[in-house]
């Protein structure tokens, strides 16, 4: 069993912040009846993109039978763009969404402008398709961490051997520099996007790594195998991954979450891997 860490263990010591950082804002749909499936941001955007569509065809037919003005099709795309963005706004959706809702509709003309041939369209969309898998399930994208967090990590690993897993490892990265550092411990990464664990198996091949990767999902494992799991995931993953991590991690055991704090949960210690970002590594001993 590996030893419990102390933010005196640390090579850099960090004080605990007492304030958290707050989750993104977004009415709660969970209480008000809705159904599961709408509850993904995904699918709620493009409902909203139909909503926006039907208001700005309605608009569009109804200025040309009444005022006698032709309305160009630029300028309804740009209204159809306004409306989903206003819609998506006012239901508090995350920031990023209201730029993608205001550009999707107008991307898709230009691109149809190009007359690309429809191969191109489907390798892309396989390509996305393997990188990016079920996020619009677990509202988790591919968003590598860098050397600095790895190298912070590795300042929080316990002394001897234990057993290290990446929930969401992504490319392989943090795995791979971790396994070169630490000789001594054993390292898994799982991750649920086919292309992106094939990618990570491949880099970890190649680099000759010890570190091993399974293409599953982390809510499939049981964290008692684990000393230390480390999650890089977002927000929305938070409440369950800390359910599941109070459930299944034994004592003494370590969870790191980079960037994402657990709401309302205060961490055991903080570590900012870099000087000019906030992002933080949120620790518990549990
Ligand atoms: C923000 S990236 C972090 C990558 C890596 N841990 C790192 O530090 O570079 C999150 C990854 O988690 C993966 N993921 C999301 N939900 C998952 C799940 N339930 N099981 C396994 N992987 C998951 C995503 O596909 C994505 O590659």
């Amino acid at each position: 069993m590996a030893k419990a860490l102390h933010p005196a263990d640390l090579e850099f010591g960090n004080k605990a912040a007492d304030l958290l950082l707050p989750t993104e804002n977004c009415i709660d749909l969970h209480h008000i009846g809705v159904p599961a499936f709408i509850r993904y941001p995904a699918v709620r955007a493009l409902l909203i993109q139909f909503v926006a569509l039907l208001a700005t065809l309605i608009l569009g037919v109804f200025l040309t039978l009444y005022s006698g003005t032709r309305v160009s099709w630029w300028v309804l795309v740009l209204i159809q763009g306004s409306v989903a963005a206003g819609i998506t706004w006012r239901l508090e959706m995350a920031s990023w969404w209201i730029a993608i809702q205001l550009l999707f509709v107008p991307a898709l003309v230009v691109l149809n402008t190009l007359q690309w041939p429809p191969y191109i369209y489907l390798t892309i969309f396989v390509l996305l398709l393997g990188l990016y898998w079920s996020t619009f399930r677990t509202q988790v994208p591919l968003y590598p961490s860098g050397p600095a967090t790895w190298h912070a990590v590795k300042q929080v690993l316990p002394a001897g051997s234990f057993r290290f897993v990446d929930i969401g490892s992504g490319m392989g990265g943090l795995l791979i520099d971790l396994a070169r550092k630490r000789p001594d411990a054993e390292f898994t990464g799982v991750e649920l996007a086919p292309l992106t664990w094939l990618l990570s198996l491949v880099r970890g091949k190649l680099s000759r790594s010890s570190a091993r990767f399974l293409c599953r999902s982390y809510e499939d494992l049981n964290f008692a195998d684990f000393d230390v799991v480390f999650a890089y995931l977002s927000p929305a993953a938070m409440p369950a991954l800390w359910s599941k991590a109070r459930t299944e991690m034994r004592p003494g055991s370590v969870l790191i979450s980079f960037e994402f704090p657990v709401k309302g949960i205060q961490p055991g210690f903080m570590v900012t891997p870099r000087a000019d970002s906030d992002k933080k590594l949120y620790c518990w001993t549990m």
